[in-house]
């Protein structure tokens, strides 16, 4: 009797820890950006990014920070350092409270979404973050994202194959580069 008693629990708690273990794969797995991600949302993205979002203007249209507008502020080069595709979508969203680089949600400051930060807070930095050129839909950050993880980020800088592969076919802006 107290031995099945024993089995018994034993065999619960193995269940909970698959459990667990089942909740965390589960998690990780939703994290996780897809290892290969859609070639139809990375095609959109780029597209976003050099038209609708406009980040060219700022970062250039190779995301080497050579702006494509001389009006628009000096921004970083995307290509040098890993991010994280969470971070991507973070600085999309939200941009960087006082910095030149723009918040492309539209509700980014009114409801808490974004550091938990109000327009009226934003007010308290000596540079003001400028209006995006557009604002984005939750969807169209994705496929900046996964553009950005797949053609830019951690690439270094840009050759000839490099910027074949950027714009998925043999552009005319690559045929200048070695
Ligand atoms: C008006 C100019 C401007 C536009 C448009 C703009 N950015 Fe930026 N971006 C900046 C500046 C300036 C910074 C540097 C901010 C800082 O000092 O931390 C920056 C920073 C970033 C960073 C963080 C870089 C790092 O190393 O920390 C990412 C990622 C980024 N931008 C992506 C984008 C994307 C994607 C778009 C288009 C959806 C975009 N930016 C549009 C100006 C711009």
């Amino acid at each position: 009797m107290h031995a099945t008693r024993l089995v018994m629990r034993w065999l619960c708690s193995l269940a909970t820890a698959g459990a667990i273990v089942f909740a965390m794969t589960t998690i990780r797995a939703q994290d996780q950006p897809a290892a290969t991600p859609d070639p139809g949302d990375v095609a959109e993205g780029l597209r976003l990014y050099q038209q609708k979002a406009d980040c060219r203007s700022c970062h250039g249209w190779a995301a080497d920070g050579h702006k494509s507008d001389n009006q628009m502020p000096d921004a970083p080069s995307l290509r040098e350092k890993k991010y994280t595709r969470a971070l991507l979508i973070l600085t999309i969203k939200c941009g960087r409270p006082g910095t030149n680089m723009p918040a492309f949600d539209k509700f980014a400051y009114s409801d808490g979404r974004c550091f938990n930060m109000k327009q009226a807070d934003l007010t308290k930095y000596p540079t003001r973050m400028p209006d995006p050129p557009a604002t984005l839909q939750p969807r169209e950050i994705e496929y900046l994202a996964d553009f950005l993880m797949s053609r830019v980020v951690g690439k270094g800088s840009l050759d000839r194959a490099k910027c074949t592969e950027l714009w998925g076919t043999d552009a005319d802006v690559c045929h200048e580069l070695k």
